[in-house]
């Protein structure tokens, strides 16, 4: 790629405060995008967050950042630059070498233990074979991920020529036959890399069928999109391991903070959203009158603004959906942006799922799976909930145990 800037400039600003926000006397921050255009045609457009309430506003800061931009660029010219980021004020740039798996690494994956992967029953033994290799532990478990992603795609195109899920019990055998993702490293739990089960992932492609174009903000290594037909697949991720992985794999990739905004041209762009995104907390944010709270809603409501009207979403959060007696939601923060949800998009089911099924992968967290088609124009409440009190449960009523339950519900659904 051509790195020569062609410009950098101010596209736009958000903030929602307006005037009041420029005194200071609003709340929340002020962003600055900036749209940076490369002489082969590339743009790539950036956020940078540095004003908030009562700060002084510093009229160069625009200056600044384009020479930041230029300078930079010069710097990694002959790396070959693939994309340029601003992240918190900070400029991060990334060349193909650093988004590219080494000829070590690929040797190891497609030769050592891919061929041989449905024999290894713990991770230790990869572990063990890849250190032989002098692969490093943390990448020896990203490429044992990649490894199920290819080992499962295989079963499917295998044997969904036949129609009718006709891979699915095949995917959960194996998948229950295969290592344990056990390996917890700071940065496994800190950005909250578990990997959605290769099952799930299988049924949210039968979910979203044939497509043109798909989108997970938070790719991790690309399991979303296993079974996903789209003629163009873009994810976008925060590490560089799985940025390689996902390159590998021939997936659009870009690296944005997907907390933050997407660039304009992202706007209702894509037929099929998929995302399992990190569980956390932040700061409350309003989406019309309702809180949002949660990192992966906030998240999931950004990635929302990405999918086309007429597309479909298959989404990931974190713990059960609590109803009262009336089967209502009980107040907190899914009551919050479920009501969000269903006011703009059409919410087509919602499963509270246990978080047994996630053990595989190194997790145990109970999880919410929401299935979207397209957006609404007539605002709707989530629907009561009818469920059986009897059996005890006063709460996350009806959760999902078996993957044969949550094909049921996608069956429904398409
Ligand atoms: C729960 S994992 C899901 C990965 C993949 N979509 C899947 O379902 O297997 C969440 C992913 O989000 C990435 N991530 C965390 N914070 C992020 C951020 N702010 N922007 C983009 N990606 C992020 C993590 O590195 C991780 O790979």
């Amino acid at each position: 790629m051509q790195v020569q800037i062609i410009s950098a400039r101010k596209v736009k600003e958000s903030s929602g405060g307006g005037y009041k926000m420029f005194r200071g006397l609003g709340q929340g921050i002020k962003a600055y995008h900036y749209a940076v255009v490369f002489a082969d045609g590339k743009r790539y457009e950036t956020q940078t967050e540095y004003e908030h309430p009562g700060q002084k506003i510093e009229f160069n800061k625009q200056q600044q950042i384009e020479d930041a931009i230029k300078w930079h660029t010069k710097q990694v010219e002959k790396n070959n630059l693939e994309q340029i980021v601003i992240i918190n004020n900070k400029l991060q740039y990334f060349t193909k070498k650093l988004l590219t798996l080494s000829k070590k690494e690929i040797d190891f994956f497609k030769h050592k233990l891919f061929p041989i992967l449905n024999q290894f029953t713990r991770l230790q033994q990869i572990i063990k074979l890849g250190s032989k290799y002098n692969i490093p532990l943390r990448q020896i478990r990203e490429l044992t991920e990649l490894g199920y992603i290819y080992y499962f795609n295989n079963i499917i195109r295998g044997l969904d020529k036949a129609g009718g899920m006709a891979a699915f019990n095949k995917v959960v055998a194996d998948y229950e036959k295969l290592p344990t993702l056990t390996t917890r490293t700071s940065t496994i739990v800190d950005l909250a890399q578990y990997s959605t089960p290769a099952p799930v992932a299988y049924l949210f492609g039968e979910f979203a069928g044939e497509v043109e174009i798909a989108f997970d903000p938070t790719a991790g290594n690309g399991m979303l999109f296993l079974n996903v037909k789209a003629k163009e697949k873009y994810g976008n991720e925060i590490s560089l391991y799985r940025l390689k992985n996902l390159n590998y794999q021939g997936i659009n990739t870009t690296y944005f903070d997907a907390t933050k905004e997407f660039p304009e041209d992202y706007k209702q762009k894509f037929d099929f959203v998929v995302t399992n995104p990190p569980f956390g907390t932040f700061p409350p944010m309003k989406f019309d009158k309702y809180e949002i709270t949660s990192l992966e809603h906030y998240i999931v409501l950004k990635a929302l603004e990405t999918m086309k009207p007429t597309g479909k979403a298959a989404i990931i959060v974190g713990g059960n959906v609590n109803y009262d007696t009336n089967g209502i939601i009980t107040p907190g923060k899914f009551r919050q942006f479920l009501f969000y949800l269903y006011s703009r998009y059409n919410v087509v089911d919602v499963l509270n799922c246990s978080g047994d099924l996630y053990y595989k992968m190194g997790a145990s967290f109970p999880i919410t799976i929401i299935f979207i088609k397209g957006i609404t124009h007539q605002p709707k409440y989530p629907p009561r909930v009818d469920f059986d009190f009897s059996t005890g449960m006063t709460n996350s009523p009806n959760q999902i145990q078996h993957f044969e339950a949550i094909k049921s519900r996608v069956e429904n659904l398409i």
